[in-house]
Protein backbone atom coordinates (compact mmCIF):
# COMPACT_ATOMS: atom_id res chain seq x y z
CA UNK A 1 0.00 0.00 0.00
CA UNK A 2 1.53 3.56 -0.61
CA UNK A 3 0.55 5.91 2.09
CA UNK A 4 -1.83 7.73 -0.12
CA UNK A 5 -4.39 4.66 0.27
CA UNK A 6 -3.39 4.46 4.45
CA UNK A 7 -6.02 5.88 6.69
CA UNK A 8 -5.32 9.74 7.79
CA UNK A 9 -4.18 8.67 11.25
CA UNK A 10 -1.30 6.09 10.30
CA UNK A 11 0.67 8.87 9.27
CA UNK A 12 -0.69 11.35 11.26
CA UNK A 13 0.69 13.10 14.91
CA UNK A 14 -2.29 13.15 17.47
CA UNK A 15 -2.40 15.20 20.56
CA UNK A 16 -4.22 14.71 23.82
CA UNK A 17 -5.93 17.34 25.21
CA UNK A 18 -7.23 17.59 28.79
CA UNK A 19 -9.89 20.64 28.52
CA UNK A 20 -9.80 21.23 31.91
CA UNK A 21 -6.08 22.58 31.86
CA UNK A 22 -5.48 23.55 27.90
CA UNK A 23 -6.64 27.60 27.52
CA UNK A 24 -8.79 29.18 29.92
CA UNK A 25 -11.03 31.50 28.07
CA UNK A 26 -13.75 32.90 30.95
CA UNK A 27 -11.25 33.44 33.47
CA UNK A 28 -12.71 30.86 36.05
CA UNK A 29 -9.82 28.74 36.55
CA UNK A 30 -11.10 26.13 33.66
CA UNK A 31 -10.10 25.49 30.70
CA UNK A 32 -13.01 25.25 27.82
CA UNK A 33 -13.95 24.80 24.27
CA UNK A 34 -13.38 28.71 23.30
CA UNK A 35 -9.99 28.53 24.72
CA UNK A 36 -8.97 25.77 22.31
CA UNK A 37 -10.28 27.53 19.81
CA UNK A 38 -8.13 29.73 20.89
CA UNK A 39 -5.12 27.90 19.91
CA UNK A 40 -5.76 25.73 16.87
CA UNK A 41 -3.30 27.97 15.05
CA UNK A 42 -0.69 27.16 17.76
CA UNK A 43 -1.94 23.57 17.17
CA UNK A 44 -1.86 23.94 13.32
CA UNK A 45 1.62 25.75 13.39
CA UNK A 46 2.87 22.54 15.59
CA UNK A 47 1.35 20.31 12.96
CA UNK A 48 -0.64 17.69 14.34
CA UNK A 49 -3.44 16.33 12.47
CA UNK A 50 -5.68 15.33 14.89
CA UNK A 51 -6.80 16.42 18.65
CA UNK A 52 -8.41 13.69 20.99
CA UNK A 53 -10.44 15.72 23.82
CA UNK A 54 -10.44 14.08 27.13
CA UNK A 55 -14.42 14.20 28.09
CA UNK A 56 -16.29 17.55 27.50
CA UNK A 57 -19.74 15.79 28.34
CA UNK A 58 -21.96 16.85 31.32
CA UNK A 59 -20.45 15.54 34.72
CA UNK A 60 -20.86 15.87 38.21
CA UNK A 61 -16.84 15.30 38.08
CA UNK A 62 -16.27 12.86 40.96
CA UNK A 63 -13.73 11.70 38.77
CA UNK A 64 -13.47 15.08 36.48
CA UNK A 65 -15.27 14.11 33.30
CA UNK A 66 -14.82 10.40 33.46
CA UNK A 67 -18.32 9.72 35.25
CA UNK A 68 -20.43 10.80 32.88
CA UNK A 69 -24.16 12.00 33.27
CA UNK A 70 -24.86 13.06 29.84
CA UNK A 71 -23.23 11.34 26.66
CA UNK A 72 -24.95 14.28 24.39
CA UNK A 73 -24.65 17.14 25.99
CA UNK A 74 -21.54 19.61 26.63
CA UNK A 75 -20.62 20.43 30.39
CA UNK A 76 -20.72 23.99 30.74
CA UNK A 77 -17.99 24.32 32.12
CA UNK A 78 -16.67 23.79 28.86
CA UNK A 79 -19.02 25.68 26.81
CA UNK A 80 -22.09 24.79 24.43
CA UNK A 81 -22.57 22.51 21.88
CA UNK A 82 -22.18 25.76 19.21
CA UNK A 83 -19.18 26.02 20.27
CA UNK A 84 -18.06 22.29 20.21
CA UNK A 85 -19.34 22.27 16.63
CA UNK A 86 -17.50 25.21 15.80
CA UNK A 87 -14.28 23.61 17.56
CA UNK A 88 -14.90 20.79 14.68
CA UNK A 89 -15.50 23.21 11.54
CA UNK A 90 -12.65 25.03 12.62
CA UNK A 91 -10.04 22.59 13.46
CA UNK A 92 -11.36 20.97 10.60
CA UNK A 93 -10.25 24.47 8.53
CA UNK A 94 -6.82 23.84 9.79
CA UNK A 95 -6.65 19.77 9.02
CA UNK A 96 -7.16 18.95 12.22
CA UNK A 97 -9.69 16.41 13.54
CA UNK A 98 -11.24 15.88 16.52
CA UNK A 99 -11.60 12.74 18.84
CA UNK A 100 -13.77 12.41 21.58
CA UNK A 101 -13.52 10.31 24.64
CA UNK A 102 -16.10 7.69 25.24
CA UNK A 103 -16.97 6.33 28.45
CA UNK A 104 -18.98 3.17 27.78
CA UNK A 105 -17.84 1.04 31.15
CA UNK A 106 -19.66 3.24 33.39
CA UNK A 107 -21.74 6.25 33.67
CA UNK A 108 -22.25 8.69 36.69
CA UNK A 109 -24.52 7.83 39.53
CA UNK A 110 -26.33 10.79 38.48
CA UNK A 111 -27.24 10.02 35.21
CA UNK A 112 -30.59 9.66 34.84
CA UNK A 113 -30.17 5.62 33.69
CA UNK A 114 -28.85 5.04 37.19
CA UNK A 115 -30.83 7.18 38.68
CA UNK A 116 -34.13 5.00 37.22
CA UNK A 117 -32.07 2.17 37.90
CA UNK A 118 -31.56 1.94 41.27
CA UNK A 119 -35.29 3.67 41.83
CA UNK A 120 -36.28 0.26 42.17
CA UNK A 121 -35.87 -3.61 41.34
CA UNK A 122 -38.32 -3.63 38.63
CA UNK A 123 -37.35 -0.62 36.93
CA UNK A 124 -37.11 0.22 33.15
CA UNK A 125 -33.05 0.88 33.38
CA UNK A 126 -32.66 -1.82 36.18
CA UNK A 127 -30.96 -4.46 34.03
CA UNK A 128 -28.84 -1.72 32.59
CA UNK A 129 -26.31 -2.06 35.53
CA UNK A 130 -24.28 -4.95 37.37
CA UNK A 131 -27.00 -5.78 40.19
CA UNK A 132 -26.65 -8.58 42.91
CA UNK A 133 -27.48 -9.77 46.33
CA UNK A 134 -25.06 -9.97 48.80
CA UNK A 135 -24.45 -13.76 50.08
CA UNK A 136 -26.42 -15.69 53.13
CA UNK A 137 -24.10 -14.35 55.26
CA UNK A 138 -23.83 -11.26 54.74
CA UNK A 139 -20.81 -10.71 52.75
CA UNK A 140 -20.83 -8.89 49.39
CA UNK A 141 -21.79 -10.73 45.89
CA UNK A 142 -18.12 -11.39 45.42
CA UNK A 143 -14.57 -10.82 45.67
CA UNK A 144 -14.39 -7.92 43.52
CA UNK A 145 -12.60 -5.11 44.22
CA UNK A 146 -12.27 -1.20 42.88
CA UNK A 147 -8.77 -0.63 40.78
CA UNK A 148 -9.47 2.69 42.96
CA UNK A 149 -9.60 0.62 46.03
CA UNK A 150 -11.81 -1.16 48.50
CA UNK A 151 -14.71 -3.40 47.43
CA UNK A 152 -16.01 -3.09 43.98
CA UNK A 153 -19.79 -3.34 45.22
CA UNK A 154 -21.68 -0.69 47.10
CA UNK A 155 -25.26 -1.60 48.62
CA UNK A 156 -27.78 0.52 47.87
CA UNK A 157 -30.15 0.78 50.84
CA UNK A 158 -33.39 1.34 48.98
CA UNK A 159 -33.51 -1.94 46.94
CA UNK A 160 -31.47 -3.91 49.21
CA UNK A 161 -28.68 -5.14 46.41
CA UNK A 162 -25.74 -4.72 45.84
CA UNK A 163 -24.17 -2.74 42.20
CA UNK A 164 -20.54 -3.23 40.90
CA UNK A 165 -18.06 -0.21 40.01
CA UNK A 166 -14.31 -1.10 38.71
CA UNK A 167 -13.27 2.64 39.61
CA UNK A 168 -15.48 4.79 42.30
CA UNK A 169 -18.79 3.90 43.67
CA UNK A 170 -20.06 7.35 41.98
CA UNK A 171 -19.55 5.29 38.91
CA UNK A 172 -21.76 2.36 38.55
CA UNK A 173 -20.73 -0.12 35.68
CA UNK A 174 -22.97 -0.76 33.16
CA UNK A 175 -24.31 -4.28 32.45
CA UNK A 176 -22.53 -5.02 28.30
CA UNK A 177 -24.87 -7.90 28.29
CA UNK A 178 -27.86 -5.81 27.66
CA UNK A 179 -28.67 -5.08 24.49
CA UNK A 180 -30.27 -2.06 25.06
CA UNK A 181 -27.29 -0.49 26.30
CA UNK A 182 -25.48 -1.83 23.16
CA UNK A 183 -28.13 -0.32 21.19
CA UNK A 184 -27.63 3.17 23.23
CA UNK A 185 -24.21 3.21 22.59
CA UNK A 186 -24.67 2.64 18.92
CA UNK A 187 -26.46 5.75 18.94
CA UNK A 188 -24.13 7.61 20.65
CA UNK A 189 -21.30 6.97 18.69
CA UNK A 190 -23.73 8.18 15.51
CA UNK A 191 -24.48 10.96 17.13
CA UNK A 192 -20.78 12.47 17.63
CA UNK A 193 -19.66 10.98 14.37
CA UNK A 194 -22.76 12.85 12.54
CA UNK A 195 -21.32 16.10 13.74
CA UNK A 196 -17.96 15.71 12.39
CA UNK A 197 -16.24 13.57 15.29
CA UNK A 198 -13.31 11.80 13.47
CA UNK A 199 -13.39 8.92 15.94
CA UNK A 200 -13.00 8.08 19.42
CA UNK A 201 -10.73 6.90 22.14
CA UNK A 202 -12.41 4.58 24.59
CA UNK A 203 -11.77 4.76 28.53
CA UNK A 204 -10.73 1.39 29.56
CA UNK A 205 -11.59 -0.48 26.63
CA UNK A 206 -10.42 -4.27 27.92
CA UNK A 207 -12.69 -3.96 31.22
CA UNK A 208 -16.40 -3.30 30.03
CA UNK A 209 -17.90 -6.82 29.99
CA UNK A 210 -18.28 -8.56 33.25
CA UNK A 211 -18.61 -12.08 33.92
CA UNK A 212 -21.89 -13.08 33.47
CA UNK A 213 -21.69 -15.76 36.52
CA UNK A 214 -19.72 -13.04 38.43
CA UNK A 215 -17.49 -15.61 39.35
CA UNK A 216 -14.76 -14.71 42.23
CA UNK A 217 -11.72 -13.37 40.71
CA UNK A 218 -8.57 -16.08 41.71
CA UNK A 219 -6.19 -14.79 43.96
CA UNK A 220 -2.62 -13.62 42.90
CA UNK A 221 0.48 -14.90 43.46
CA UNK A 222 4.34 -14.49 43.68
CA UNK A 223 4.36 -14.56 40.05
CA UNK A 224 1.69 -11.28 38.76
CA UNK A 225 3.04 -7.98 39.02
CA UNK A 226 2.86 -5.21 41.37
CA UNK A 227 -0.22 -4.04 40.85
CA UNK A 228 -1.96 -7.58 40.42
CA UNK A 229 -0.19 -8.38 43.80
CA UNK A 230 -1.13 -5.41 46.31
CA UNK A 231 -5.27 -5.77 44.71
CA UNK A 232 -4.35 -9.39 45.85
CA UNK A 233 -6.34 -11.09 42.84
CA UNK A 234 -6.30 -11.39 39.14
CA UNK A 235 -8.71 -9.38 37.26
CA UNK A 236 -10.20 -12.40 35.09
CA UNK A 237 -14.11 -12.03 35.96
CA UNK A 238 -14.48 -8.44 36.48
CA UNK A 239 -12.55 -7.46 33.35
CA UNK A 240 -10.50 -8.21 30.63
CA UNK A 241 -13.01 -11.00 29.35
CA UNK A 242 -12.98 -12.37 26.30
CA UNK A 243 -16.35 -11.27 25.14
CA UNK A 244 -15.41 -7.77 25.12
CA UNK A 245 -13.76 -8.11 21.68
CA UNK A 246 -17.76 -9.05 19.98
CA UNK A 247 -18.56 -5.67 21.43
CA UNK A 248 -15.50 -3.67 19.65
CA UNK A 249 -16.38 -5.44 16.63
CA UNK A 250 -19.69 -4.33 16.45
CA UNK A 251 -18.01 -0.50 17.14
CA UNK A 252 -15.75 -1.18 14.47
CA UNK A 253 -18.85 -1.78 11.90
CA UNK A 254 -20.25 1.15 12.98
CA UNK A 255 -17.04 3.34 12.76
CA UNK A 256 -16.43 1.71 8.85
CA UNK A 257 -20.27 3.28 7.84
CA UNK A 258 -19.32 6.26 7.72
CA UNK A 259 -17.07 7.91 4.44
CA UNK A 260 -14.42 8.75 6.14
CA UNK A 261 -13.98 5.27 8.87
CA UNK A 262 -14.08 6.99 12.20
CA UNK A 263 -10.67 5.97 14.23
CA UNK A 264 -11.49 3.96 17.31
CA UNK A 265 -8.08 3.88 20.07
CA UNK A 266 -8.38 1.74 23.03
CA UNK A 267 -7.22 2.28 26.51
CA UNK A 268 -6.14 -0.66 26.80
CA UNK A 269 -3.62 -1.55 29.92
CA UNK A 270 -3.21 -4.97 29.10
CA UNK A 271 -0.11 -6.99 28.14
CA UNK A 272 1.69 -7.00 24.51
CA UNK A 273 0.24 -10.84 24.00
CA UNK A 274 -3.21 -9.03 24.99
CA UNK A 275 -3.09 -5.73 23.20
CA UNK A 276 -2.60 -7.26 20.06
CA UNK A 277 -5.65 -8.85 20.65
CA UNK A 278 -7.85 -5.99 20.63
CA UNK A 279 -6.96 -5.15 16.51
CA UNK A 280 -8.55 -8.13 15.98
CA UNK A 281 -7.87 -9.42 12.65
CA UNK A 282 -6.31 -6.40 12.23
CA UNK A 283 -8.86 -4.66 10.69
CA UNK A 284 -11.69 -5.28 12.73
CA UNK A 285 -11.62 -4.39 15.76
CA UNK A 286 -9.36 -1.21 17.22
CA UNK A 287 -7.40 1.41 14.77
CA UNK A 288 -4.98 1.90 17.76
CA UNK A 289 -4.65 0.75 21.01
CA UNK A 290 -2.46 2.56 23.84
CA UNK A 291 0.56 0.41 24.79
CA UNK A 292 1.07 0.63 29.04
CA UNK A 293 3.64 -1.69 28.92
CA UNK A 294 5.68 1.01 26.71
CA UNK A 295 4.52 4.14 29.00
CA UNK A 296 5.83 2.06 31.98
CA UNK A 297 8.60 0.82 30.60
CA UNK A 298 11.87 1.94 32.17
CA UNK A 299 13.71 4.63 29.78
CA UNK A 300 16.71 2.25 28.99
CA UNK A 301 17.26 1.09 25.44
CA UNK A 302 17.32 -2.94 26.40
CA UNK A 303 13.72 -2.67 27.68
CA UNK A 304 12.19 -0.22 25.50
CA UNK A 305 13.69 -1.94 22.56
CA UNK A 306 12.22 -5.29 23.71
CA UNK A 307 8.51 -4.25 24.69
CA UNK A 308 8.61 -2.67 20.87
CA UNK A 309 9.86 -5.30 19.16
CA UNK A 310 7.49 -7.53 20.95
CA UNK A 311 4.71 -5.60 20.11
CA UNK A 312 5.33 -5.25 16.39
CA UNK A 313 6.01 -9.27 16.29
CA UNK A 314 2.31 -9.46 18.14
CA UNK A 315 0.33 -7.08 15.71
CA UNK A 316 -1.82 -9.00 13.69
CA UNK A 317 -1.08 -8.43 10.13
CA UNK A 318 -2.03 -4.69 9.00
CA UNK A 319 -1.98 -3.05 12.75
CA UNK A 320 -0.45 -0.24 13.36
CA UNK A 321 1.00 0.62 16.59
CA UNK A 322 0.36 3.51 18.61
CA UNK A 323 3.35 5.40 20.90
CA UNK A 324 2.55 7.75 23.63
CA UNK A 325 4.84 8.37 26.83
CA UNK A 326 2.49 10.99 28.81
CA UNK A 327 -1.28 11.24 29.67
CA UNK A 328 -4.08 12.40 32.13
CA UNK A 329 -2.98 9.19 33.88
CA UNK A 330 0.41 8.25 33.83
CA UNK A 331 2.07 11.67 34.42
CA UNK A 332 4.61 13.22 32.13
CA UNK A 333 7.42 11.46 30.57
CA UNK A 334 10.22 14.19 31.22
CA UNK A 335 9.74 13.70 34.80
CA UNK A 336 8.89 9.79 34.58
CA UNK A 337 11.59 9.08 31.65
CA UNK A 338 13.79 11.33 31.35
CA UNK A 339 14.49 12.43 35.07
CA UNK A 340 13.76 16.44 33.73
CA UNK A 341 17.35 15.71 32.09
CA UNK A 342 16.77 18.30 28.89
CA UNK A 343 19.36 15.85 26.68
CA UNK A 344 17.36 12.76 27.83
CA UNK A 345 13.91 14.58 27.27
CA UNK A 346 14.82 15.40 23.29
CA UNK A 347 15.84 12.01 23.53
CA UNK A 348 12.57 10.72 24.17
CA UNK A 349 10.49 13.07 22.09
CA UNK A 350 12.64 11.75 19.15
CA UNK A 351 12.11 8.14 19.91
CA UNK A 352 8.23 9.28 19.86
CA UNK A 353 7.65 10.66 16.61
CA UNK A 354 10.28 8.31 15.13
CA UNK A 355 8.96 4.69 15.59
CA UNK A 356 6.88 2.85 13.39
CA UNK A 357 3.23 3.78 14.57
CA UNK A 358 1.36 7.15 15.27
CA UNK A 359 2.68 8.79 17.90
CA UNK A 360 0.10 10.40 20.56
CA UNK A 361 1.44 13.31 22.92
CA UNK A 362 -0.37 14.31 25.60
CA UNK A 363 -0.33 18.70 25.80
CA UNK A 364 2.63 19.78 27.19
CA UNK A 365 4.87 17.39 26.11
CA UNK A 366 6.24 19.41 23.11
CA UNK A 367 7.67 21.72 25.77
CA UNK A 368 8.79 19.12 28.42
CA UNK A 369 6.70 20.51 30.77
CA UNK A 370 7.13 18.16 34.09
CA UNK A 371 4.90 16.63 36.56
CA UNK A 372 4.52 19.56 39.44
CA UNK A 373 5.11 19.16 42.91
CA UNK A 374 2.09 19.85 44.64
CA UNK A 375 0.28 19.85 48.49
CA UNK A 376 -2.18 17.75 50.02
CA UNK A 377 -4.29 21.24 49.64
CA UNK A 378 -3.65 20.93 45.90
CA UNK A 379 -4.98 18.25 45.09
CA UNK A 380 -8.30 17.03 42.71
CA UNK A 381 -8.05 13.82 41.88
CA UNK A 382 -10.25 11.62 44.22
CA UNK A 383 -7.72 9.27 44.39
CA UNK A 384 -5.14 12.00 45.74
CA UNK A 385 -7.40 13.10 47.99
CA UNK A 386 -8.64 9.77 49.05
CA UNK A 387 -5.19 8.00 49.32
CA UNK A 388 -2.60 10.77 50.06
CA UNK A 389 0.46 10.75 51.77
CA UNK A 390 0.33 7.14 50.20
CA UNK A 391 -0.48 8.05 47.31
CA UNK A 392 -0.62 11.71 46.07
CA UNK A 393 -3.07 10.75 43.10
CA UNK A 394 -2.76 12.29 39.28
CA UNK A 395 -2.69 15.95 39.35
CA UNK A 396 0.93 16.20 38.74
CA UNK A 397 0.50 15.70 35.41
CA UNK A 398 -3.14 17.59 34.79
CA UNK A 399 -1.88 20.95 36.14
CA UNK A 400 -2.45 23.91 33.07
CA UNK A 401 -0.82 24.19 29.94
CA UNK A 402 1.88 26.97 30.42
CA UNK A 403 2.02 28.77 27.72
CA UNK A 404 3.74 32.11 28.96
CA UNK A 405 5.58 33.09 32.32
CA UNK A 406 2.80 35.93 32.27
CA UNK A 407 0.36 35.64 35.61
CA UNK A 408 -1.60 32.81 35.13
CA UNK A 409 0.84 31.43 32.76
CA UNK A 410 -1.38 32.26 29.53
CA UNK A 411 -4.12 29.53 30.57
CA UNK A 412 -6.21 31.87 32.69
CA UNK A 413 -6.77 35.39 33.75
CA UNK A 414 -8.54 34.24 37.13
CA UNK A 415 -6.74 34.60 40.29
CA UNK A 416 -6.73 30.80 40.84
CA UNK A 417 -6.40 28.01 38.36
CA UNK A 418 -8.11 24.62 39.39
CA UNK A 419 -4.48 22.87 39.55
CA UNK A 420 -1.49 25.59 40.51
CA UNK A 421 0.96 26.00 37.68
CA UNK A 422 3.96 24.40 37.13
CA UNK A 423 7.38 26.46 36.68
CA UNK A 424 6.50 29.22 34.11
CA UNK A 425 9.92 30.29 34.24
CA UNK A 426 11.41 27.20 33.26
CA UNK A 427 9.24 26.32 30.86
CA UNK A 428 6.79 27.99 28.47
CA UNK A 429 5.71 28.23 24.86
CA UNK A 430 6.28 31.69 24.31
CA UNK A 431 9.94 31.43 25.14
CA UNK A 432 10.44 28.23 23.21
CA UNK A 433 8.44 28.57 20.15
CA UNK A 434 11.02 31.25 18.03
CA UNK A 435 14.23 29.12 19.43
CA UNK A 436 16.05 27.08 17.07
CA UNK A 437 17.61 25.28 19.84
CA UNK A 438 14.34 24.61 21.81
CA UNK A 439 12.14 21.80 22.47
CA UNK A 440 9.27 22.86 20.35
CA UNK A 441 11.39 23.71 17.84
CA UNK A 442 12.58 20.15 17.91
CA UNK A 443 9.34 18.81 18.65
CA UNK A 444 7.56 20.83 15.41
CA UNK A 445 10.51 20.31 12.86
CA UNK A 446 10.04 16.26 13.50
CA UNK A 447 6.44 16.39 13.21
CA UNK A 448 7.24 18.15 9.87
CA UNK A 449 10.03 15.91 8.85
CA UNK A 450 7.14 13.28 9.07
CA UNK A 451 4.41 14.94 7.28
CA UNK A 452 7.31 15.78 4.59
CA UNK A 453 8.41 12.08 4.41
CA UNK A 454 5.81 9.70 4.57
CA UNK A 455 7.96 6.92 3.87
CA UNK A 456 9.14 7.86 7.25
CA UNK A 457 6.16 8.35 9.06
CA UNK A 458 4.30 5.28 7.23
CA UNK A 459 7.07 3.05 6.37
CA UNK A 460 8.36 -0.66 8.09
CA UNK A 461 10.80 -0.52 10.29
CA UNK A 462 14.02 -3.06 11.64
CA UNK A 463 16.30 -3.30 14.58
CA UNK A 464 19.53 -2.76 13.79
CA UNK A 465 22.51 -4.50 15.96
CA UNK A 466 23.94 -1.75 18.38
CA UNK A 467 25.94 -1.96 21.28
CA UNK A 468 23.60 -3.02 24.66
CA UNK A 469 21.97 0.70 25.76
CA UNK A 470 21.87 2.57 21.87
CA UNK A 471 18.94 1.33 19.82
CA UNK A 472 18.26 1.77 16.45
CA UNK A 473 15.79 1.17 13.68
CA UNK A 474 15.28 1.60 9.96
CA UNK A 475 11.90 3.43 8.75
CA UNK A 476 11.68 2.79 4.81
CA UNK A 477 14.43 2.56 2.83
CA UNK A 478 16.56 5.56 3.46
CA UNK A 479 15.88 6.21 7.08
CA UNK A 480 18.20 4.78 10.11
CA UNK A 481 16.68 6.33 13.69
CA UNK A 482 19.69 6.01 16.10
CA UNK A 483 19.28 6.81 20.04
CA UNK A 484 21.76 6.62 22.56
CA UNK A 485 19.97 6.02 26.25
CA UNK A 486 23.31 6.47 28.40
CA UNK A 487 25.83 8.10 29.79
CA UNK A 488 28.68 7.06 27.81
CA UNK A 489 29.36 8.00 23.95
CA UNK A 490 28.83 5.23 21.84
CA UNK A 491 29.53 3.80 18.61
CA UNK A 492 26.37 2.64 16.25
CA UNK A 493 27.60 1.21 13.00
CA UNK A 494 24.99 2.97 10.17
CA UNK A 495 25.04 3.40 6.54
CA UNK A 496 26.68 6.33 5.33
CA UNK A 497 24.34 9.52 5.62
CA UNK A 498 23.04 12.65 6.17
CA UNK A 499 21.67 13.81 9.04
CA UNK A 500 18.60 15.41 9.12
CA UNK A 501 17.55 15.66 12.95
CA UNK A 502 19.59 15.68 15.92
CA UNK A 503 18.84 16.16 19.78
CA UNK A 504 21.48 18.60 19.20
CA UNK A 505 20.89 20.63 16.58
CA UNK A 506 24.64 21.66 15.82
CA UNK A 507 24.56 18.05 14.25
CA UNK A 508 22.37 18.91 11.56
CA UNK A 509 23.57 17.92 8.00
CA UNK A 510 26.48 16.69 9.35
CA UNK A 511 28.03 13.45 6.67
CA UNK A 512 28.33 10.64 8.74
CA UNK A 513 30.64 7.98 6.41
CA UNK A 514 29.79 4.71 8.83
CA UNK A 515 30.03 4.47 12.47
CA UNK A 516 27.88 6.68 13.91
CA UNK A 517 29.23 8.50 16.96
CA UNK A 518 26.38 9.14 19.28
CA UNK A 519 27.22 11.50 22.13
CA UNK A 520 25.45 10.58 26.16
CA UNK A 521 21.21 10.96 25.77
CA UNK A 522 22.53 11.46 21.74
CA UNK A 523 19.59 10.84 19.05
CA UNK A 524 19.18 11.46 15.50
CA UNK A 525 17.56 10.35 11.78
CA UNK A 526 19.80 9.84 9.23
CA UNK A 527 19.02 9.58 5.89
CA UNK A 528 20.91 7.54 2.92
CA UNK A 529 20.90 7.46 -0.29
C1 LIG B 1 -9.36 5.85 32.55
C2 LIG B 1 -9.33 7.34 32.52
O1 LIG B 1 -8.26 7.74 31.71
C3 LIG B 1 -9.16 7.78 33.97
O2 LIG B 1 -8.83 9.14 34.08
C4 LIG B 1 -10.42 7.43 34.70
O3 LIG B 1 -10.26 7.73 36.07
C5 LIG B 1 -10.74 5.94 34.55
N1 LIG B 1 -10.54 5.44 33.22
C6 LIG B 1 -12.18 5.69 34.88
O4 LIG B 1 -12.98 6.21 33.86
Amino acid sequence: MTPADEPWWKTAVLYQIYPRSFADSDADGVGDIPGIIDHLDYLAWLGVDGIWLSPVTVSPNADWGYDVSDFCAIAPEFGTMDDFDRLVGEAGNRGIRVLMDIVPNHTSEEHPWFVDSRSSRTSDHRDWYVWADGKEDGALPNNWVSSFGGPGWTLDETTGQYYFHNHLQEQPDLNWWNEDVRATFDDIFRFWSDRGVAGFRIDVANVIIKDAELRDNPPATEDDDFETQMFGQRSVYNANRPEVHEVIRRWRRLADDYDEPRLLIGETPVPVDKLAEFYGNGSDELGLAFNFNFISAPFRAPEMRAIVEETEAALPPGAWPAWTGSNHDMFRFPTRWAEDDPAKVRLALLMLLSLRGTPVLYEGDEIGMANVTLTQEDLRDPLGVRFYPYYEGRDAGRTPMQWSDGAGGGFTDADRPWLPLGDLAAVNVQAQRDDPGSLLTLCRDLIGFRRSHPAFSAGESASLLTPENAWAWTRGDRHVVALNISSEELVVSTPAGTVRICTDRGRDLEFVPGDLKLAPFEGLILEHP
